[in-house]
């Protein structure tokens, strides 16, 4: 089945390509004009995405998938949150390090508590007149410089949470069977990256539901 995906974002392509092939679903990006919804969710913003895209979708069995995502820093209230493009384009990785500057401890626990932030994912799938909307998080930090020159967007200034041996976040303070030993996801492989990715969680969720409505219909 094809999958069309609503971006203009090579990065996001990329990322969710893998994961699509995995599942036997081949994913076409579709660049389309359309217009950025100034809404206060990211999840309104996906169901915008998708409701301005279904009419150009090419093929009656074919699949129509948005994402939207963001980052959200709790120190400035979840700013940038869905403004995150629009953030990353102006101020940049560097505007937000220098945001929160004033926030930094000698204690790693207390550091991490202060430059607490997470990725957010949105994916939705239409599929022959049904819709539906899935989310994924990814807990992490703010670094205090960039690094790295992997992945796209904040990825050289966001180090992600340790994960447990079930792939959860670790509490805040463990020691995780899974880390990047305080790397940012600039610094890790794409590979690496899907482990810890609000995008992959969201995606996996969103082919799970697809794979069911293939069934259904076949
Ligand atoms: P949008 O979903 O394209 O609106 O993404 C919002 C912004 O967040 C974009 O500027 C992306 O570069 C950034 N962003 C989204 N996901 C990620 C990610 O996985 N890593 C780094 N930046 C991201």
């Amino acid at each position: 089945m094809k999958v069309w995906f609503l971006t203009g974002n090579e990065g996001k392509v990329r990322e969710a390509k893998k994961i699509f092939n995995q599942y036997n679903f081949q994913l076409e990006q579709m660049n389309l004009d359309y217009i950025e919804p100034q809404v206060d969710s990211i999840e309104e913003v996906a169901k915008e995405k998708m409701k301005q895209a279904i009419p150009y979708l090419p093929g009656g069995s074919d699949a129509l998938f948005v994402e939207d995502a963001g980052l959200f820093v709790d120190a400035l209230n979840d700013f940038p949150g869905v403004y995150s493009s629009y953030v990353l384009r102006t101020i940049g990785c560097q505007g937000i390090i220098r945001l929160l500057q004033h926030l930094r401890s000698e204690d790693p626990n207390a550091d991490s508590r202060l430059r607490k932030a997470r990725f957010e994912a949105v994916s939705g799938v239409y599929f022959q007149g049904k819709m539906e909307f899935f989310n994924g998080t990814c807990p992490g930090k703010i670094s205090h410089k960039e690094f790295g020159k992997n992945g796209f967007g904040f990825d050289p200034i966001f180090v992600p949470s340790d994960l447990d041996i079930d792939g959860n976040p670790a509490k805040s303070g463990d020691i995780g069977v899974i880390s990047t030993h305080g790397e940012t996801f600039g610094q890790i492989s794409s590979d690496a990256k899907e482990k810890y990715s609000h995008r992959a969680k969201a995606v996996n969720k969103a082919i799970s539901w697809l794979e069911n409505q293939r069934e259904h219909h076949k």
